[in-house]
């Protein structure tokens, strides 16, 4: 039905019918629905198909014309072990049991993945202190394996890497991103669930106690200007709507009429650049090797995709002014191949080998982050009902990293919280 609906989008728009109620939205095409859930991208197609799996009927509504081209095709690929976050908070629990869960899938389902283990790394006595710390979170959060090692050691299992001391995580590994997401796709479909692609969610409005989505096609928001009122061409009412558009999270909710904006946290943006590796016949690493965590990321880390191409990311660099142009997604993914200039001393600190002109510009993700410059970490934030008021509104915020690790336990967690 709203399959149908969705893709009669072209018929609707050629009678123009909703042009004779004027701003309104009396004459638009309305559909009850089970479960909506906003943005494909890893956290979205997790939830999709875990609540297709237990019987819900669920509808995907994508702006993209296709799955994962959000921050779930630009990030690190990295499978984290939980270490970095403070103990019973969200991103904790949702990595360690995200982790567990994601390890088994790909194994279950050949995958292409590894567990690589990872070394964290003092390079200055100074920062010796800081690993300390992250061992004992680390532990706290229930990470097995984890060992300090003197830098012989460590320099022993990686002759390229120069550091002090380093904290070993055996259970880091790394993950194809894509055909995870691939998987998940397919297995929320073969569950029924329906993918509507090029279908923008515009907001919507609170009536008799229920978000009403106001749906169009992506290809009118392209050619929109912003003299024009946006108009849907579909209403859903939705039992169930799970807000997991990423980036867009945050400035979408603010176009939910009737949801409380003092509930809506602010929304920070930071953008990571990588730059790659070029002409490594042997990969100078075989392990993960990140330096001691940075405001606003973890640190340019060393990561090596499933094919051993080795690559220096991400970088933080905050993005202002985002708010309009994060719901229409118009992002600047560019790298500008200036920044590879405060990566050679960033990367020399422990890779001390790295010849000039080595790095090339890579590709670049932006976090969508709770948190400004020098602030305290925030963690994940879900609201529901008991935030907002509003029954059957899930608003996903700030699922940054270690999200792609998480995504499994989130798809567990809400499917669990709000059964059928
Ligand atoms: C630089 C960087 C490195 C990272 N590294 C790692 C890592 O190594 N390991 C790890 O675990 N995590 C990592 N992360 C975090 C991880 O990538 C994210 O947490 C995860 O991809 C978020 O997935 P998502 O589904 O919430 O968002 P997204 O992938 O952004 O998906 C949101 C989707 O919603 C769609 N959308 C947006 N607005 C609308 C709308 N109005 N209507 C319809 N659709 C809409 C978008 O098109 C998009 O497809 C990293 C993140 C960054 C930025
Ligand atoms: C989405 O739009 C693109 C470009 O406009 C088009 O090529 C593609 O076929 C569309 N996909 C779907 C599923 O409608």
């Amino acid at each position: 039905m709203v399959g149908r609906a969705i893709g009669s989008f072209g018929k609707a728009l050629g009678d123009r019918r909703w042009k004779a109620f004027g701003a309104g939205l009396e004459g638009i095409s309305k559909e009850k629905v089970d479960v909506v859930v906003i943005g494909a991208g890893v956290v979205g197609l997790a939830v999709a198909r875990e609540m297709a799996l237990k019987g819900r009927d669920v509808l995907v509504v994508e702006s993209a014309s296709t799955f994962g081209t959000g921050t779930s095709s630009r990030n690190s690929e990295v499978i984290h072990a939980g270490i970095y976050y403070p103990p019973n908070s969200l991103k904790a629990r949702f990595c360690v049991k995200g982790r567990e869960l994601l390890y088994r899938y790909c194994a279950d389902r050949q995958i292409p993945h590894q567990q690589i283990g990872k070394l964290i790394v003092a390079t200055r006595v100074s920062e010796v202190p800081k690993l300390s710390i992250l061992l004992r979170c680390g532990t706290d959060n229930g990470v097995k394996g984890l060992r300090m090692m003197e830098g012989s050691e460590a320099m022993r299992m990686e002759p390229k890497l120069h550091c002090v001391k380093a904290l070993l995580s055996p259970c880091s590994g790394i993950v194809d991103s894509h055909s995870f997401m691939l998987s998940l796709a397919g297995e929320a479909e073969n569950a029924r669930a329906i993918f509507s692609y090029n279908s923008t969610v515009l907001g919507g409005h609170v009536e008799d106690n229920h978000l009403h989505l106001h749906i169009s096609e992506s290809k009118d928001l392209e050619n929109h200007d912003d003299a024009s009122p946006l108009l849907p061409q579909l209403v859903l009412i939705p039992k169930l709507v799970i807000n997991s558009a990423g980036l867009s999270a945050l400035p979408l909710a603010k176009r939910f009429c009737g949801l409380d904006h003092n509930v809506i946290p602010a929304a920070y943006y930071a953008r990571g650049c990588y730059f790659t590796l070029s002409k490594t016949k042997n990969p100078p690493f075989s392990h993960l090797i990140y330096p001691i965590p940075e405001d606003g990321g973890l640190g340019v880390h060393v990561t090596l995709d499933l094919n051993g191409l080795i690559k220096f990311g991400p970088d933080v660099e905050w993005i202002d002014g985002v708010d309009d142009i994060s719901f229409f997604n118009r992002f600047d993914y560019s790298v500008n191949p200036d920044r590879v200039n405060r990566f050679y001393p960033e990367i020399r600190k422990y890779f001390p080998d790295l010849k000039d002109g080595s790095l090339d510009p890579g590709y670049s993700g932006i976090r969508p982050k709770l948190s400004g410059p020098k602030q305290p970490q925030m963690d994940f934030v879900i609201q529901d009902e008991r935030n907002h008021g509003i029954p059957g509104l899930v608003n996903l915020f700030g699922i940054e990293s270690p999200g792609l690790t998480s995504s499994l336990a989130i798809g567990e967690y809400i499917t669990a919280k709000f059964p059928g």
